[in-house]
């Protein structure tokens, strides 16, 4: 149907070409945000593949998401120069903040989504998160509560 077009653009774009598997899942996942299981299967239909593999690729690479992400996507780093500054603190505030926690990651209206990263090389402004794509460096439990406020309003 049109709700797959783009996807089917994406296929003809590389050909239809199995080996190409990866670059299509990561237009497909730019197109989306993430990679919907429908999209998938559609994908391994056109390629002729089984839509075992394609997944297993997708889960393969940390780099594809299989849910949906929120808008404003927050990666907090815990790699050790960070770890070491109390990024474990800011994961604790930014998770009570927006109610998230164990396998919950992205709130119920789709706005925030927290991960953590083993390091965004930044270690030289430890404890260091990134929205999207702005760096904040040096940043406390209340910081990161303040900088959420300013995303919200
Ligand atoms: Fe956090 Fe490198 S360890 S940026």
């Amino acid at each position: 149907g049109r709700r797959f077009e783009k996807v089917i653009q994406i296929l003809d774009g590389h050909n239809r070409d199995r080996t190409r598997l990866v670059p299509i899942l990561q237009a497909v996942q730019e197109e989306y945000r993430y990679l919907p299981e429908e999209v998938m299967t559609l994908v391994a239909t056109s390629l002729g593949i089984s839509p075992a593999k394609v997944y297993g690729v997708a889960t393969f690479y940390s780099h594809f998401a299989l849910q949906p992400k929120g808008k404003y996507v927050i990666r907090v780093c815990d790699g050790t120069a960070c770890h070491v500054k109390g990024s474990q603190d800011l994961v604790d505030a930014l998770q009570g903040k927006l109610g998230l926690g164990g396998s919950r990651k992205t709130t119920a209206d789709m706005m925030f989504t927290l991960e953590t990263v083993s390091c965004l090389g930044a270690c030289g402004l430890a404890p260091a998160m990134v929205v999207n794509e702005d760096v904040h460096g040096q940043v406390g439990p209340d910081q990161a509560c303040e900088i959420l406020e300013g995303i919200r309003q």
